[in-house]
C-alpha cells in the first residue's frame, strides 16, 4: 500500500523515513494515505467487526483503524498497551452548566498513561522501531513525556524528555521518572524546550516524537474515528477540544476529511478549538484573521498542559478549523477551573487543561455560536490525578493570587474524634 509524506506548504513528496519537515522549505509534513486503493478495503463493517476484539492489535482503539493510521508497520513492530476504547459520558449537571441538551464528554484520560498522548505515541514509537531508531525524544508540558517514556520502555528503546523546569504537574513528572526516561529540566518554558529538542534531534540522532512528527497526528485521528463509530457512524454537530501545541486540532480535521472521502461519514462536524486566555496565540490569529501566527512570549495559565506560546502545528490546525467550518476561542483560568469542578463533581474528573473544552462550549453557547439543541462532544484530554495540586488548591481557595476564586469549592472539615462532631459536620 502506498503512503507518502507531503509538505503542507510546497507540496513536495517524500518516502516515509526519519523526516519531520520538508527538506526544501521546512514546512510540516502530512502522511498521505492512498485513499483510492483503500476505498474497496475499509468500511464501517470492517471496523465494527473488530470492535470488542481481545486480540492484539485490534483490541486497541487505534489499531482497529490500522489501514487509516499506519499501514506500513508490521505486527511485530506495533507497540500497544492497548490504548483507546475510551468512554463517552453524559451528565445532567454538565449539560446544565453548558446550556446544551445533548452534550457528551469523550474521556481520553482513560488511556494507559492517563492522556490522549498514547493515541499518537503508539504509532510514533512503532515507527521508531520500524526505522531502527534507538533513542526517542520530545519536549513536553508533561503528558507527552509520560507517554513517550512508557511506550519507549515498553519497546525496549531509550527516551529523553525535555521539560520546562518547575512547570509541569507532579503526576506527569513522576511518570516520566518512573517509566525510565532521561529527564532534562530545561531552564525556560515549553517553547524553549521545543526549540532545543528539535535541534538536538537533528544533531544527535534522536527520534523526535512531538506532534511535528506526522505519525503522532495519524494516531490522534483515531479519537475521531472511534467517536463516530461510538455514535453509530453519525457525526455530532460540534467537537470541542482544548488547544495547546495544536496536534489534536490538526488531527481531527484530517480525520474528518478522510472519513468523508471514504464515505464513512455523511457530514463533517465543526471543530471548536479552545485555548487558555493567557496562552492564546492561535485564538488571536483566528480573531484577527492574519495569515501567520504571532507567538505569545510569556504564556501563563494554571492549565500547565497548554501553557504554550508558540504552537508548532498552527498551519495544520488552521486548515482543520477552516475545512470543518469551525471556530477558535479562549477561556480564562477561572472558567477552566470552574468547568473542571463541574466535570469532577459529576464523578467523571479531569486535569485543568481538559476542562477548557467544557468552559469553551459554555462560552460559545452564550455567544449564540453553538445552539442549545446542537449535539456536542467535548474532548476531555487528561486524567484527574495528573495535577492533584491544582484541584486541592482550588477547593482550599488557595488560588487567589492567580485571580481564581472557587465557585464550587468543597472544603474539607476538621473534627474531633467523636460521634457528636460527625453529627454536626454532616448535618
Ligand atoms: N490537554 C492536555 C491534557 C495536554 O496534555 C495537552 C498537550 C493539550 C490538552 C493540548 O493538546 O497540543 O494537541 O493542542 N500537551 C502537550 C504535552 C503539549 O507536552 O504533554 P494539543
Amino acid at each position: 500500500m502506498d503512503v507518502s509524506l507531503k509538505c503542507i506548504e510546497c507540496g513536495r513528496s517524500f518516502e516515509p523515513g526519519v523526516l519531520y519537515r520538508c527538506s526544501a522549505c521546512n514546512g510540516l509534513l502530512d502522511v498521505v494515505p492512498d485513499l483510492d486503493s483503500l476505498r474497496g478495503i475499509v468500511s464501517r463493517d470492517l471496523f465494527d467487526s473488530r470492535l470488542g476484539s481481545t486480540k492484539a492489535p485490534y483490541n486497541s482503539g487505534i489499531w482497529r483503524f490500522r489501514e487509516l493510521i499506519h499501514p506500513l508497520v508490521s505486527d511485530r513492530d506495533i507497540v500497544s498497551r492497548p490504548e483507546g476504547n475510551t468512554s463517552l459520558y453524559f451528565h445532567r449537571r454538565v449539560d446544565e452548566y453548558a446550556g446544551i441538551k445533548n452534550l457528551r464528554l469523550k474521556h481520553e484520560g482513560e488511556n494507559p498513561t492517563g492522556s490522549f498522548k498514547d493515541r499518537g505515541m503508539s504509532p510514533g514509537v512503532s515507527e521508531a522501531r520500524r526505522l531502527g531508531m534507538e533513542v526517542t525524544a520530545c519536549a513536553s508540558t508533561g503528558n507527552t513525556s509520560a507517554s513517550l517514556a512508557a511506550y519507549s520502555s515498553l519497546a525496549g528503546l531509550s527516551s529523553v524528555v525535555f521539560i520546562p523546569e518547575g512547570n509541569i504537574a507532579f503526576g506527569k513528572l513522576s511518570q516520566a521518572l518512573a517509566y525510565g526516561a532521561r529527564v532534562l529540566q530545561v531552564e525556560g518554558n515549553f517553547d524553549d524546550a521545543m526549540a532545543l529538542v528539535q535541534e538536538s534531534a537533528s544533531e544527535l540522532g534522536l527520534y523526535l516524537l512531538n506532534s511535528v512528527n506526522p505519525w503522532r497526528v495519524e494516531g490522534q485521528k483515531s479519537i475521531m474515528f472511534e467517536l463516530v463509530q461510538q455514535l453509530g457512524w453519525e457525526s455530532p454537530d460540534w467537537v470541542v477540544v482544548p488547544a495547546g501545541n495544536l496536534g489534536n486540532t490538526s488531527a481531527f480535521g484530517k480525520a474528518f476529511l478522510e472519513l468523508e472521502e471514504l464515505d464513512l461519514i455523511d457530514s463533517i462536524p465543526k471543530i471548536a478549538s479552545v485555548q487558555a486566555s493567557g496562552a492564546d496565540p492561535f485564538f488571536r490569529q483566528w480573531r484577527d484573521g492574519v495569515d501567520v501566527l504571532e507567538a505569545v512570549g510569556e504564556p501563563e495559565t494554571i492549565a500547565t498542559a497548554i501553557r504554550i506560546g508558540n504552537p508548532v502545528s498552527w498551519r495544520k490546525a488552521l486548515r482543520s478549523i477552516r475545512s470543518s467550518g469551525g471556530v477558535v476561542d479562549e477561556v480564562t483560568d477561572q472558567e477552566i477551573m470552574d468547568a473542571k469542578a463541574v466535570i469532577d463533581s459529576s464523578g467523571i474528573g479531569c486535569e485543568p487543561a481538559s476542562a477548557a473544552s467544557l468552559a469553551g462550549v459554555r462560552k460559545l453557547r452564550d455567544a449564540g455560536v453553538v445552539d442549545r439543541k446542537d449535539s456536542v462532544v467535548c474532548i476531555v484530554t487528561g486524567n484527574i490525578l495528573k495535577d492533584p495540586e491544582a484541584t486541592v488548591d482550588y477547593h482550599l481557595d488557595r488560588l487567589g493570587d492567580l485571580g481564581i476564586s472557587p465557585s464550587y469549592a468543597n472544603r474539607p472539615v476538621s473534627i474531633k474524634a467523636d460521634l457528636n462532631s460527625v453529627r454536626e459536620a454532616i448535618k
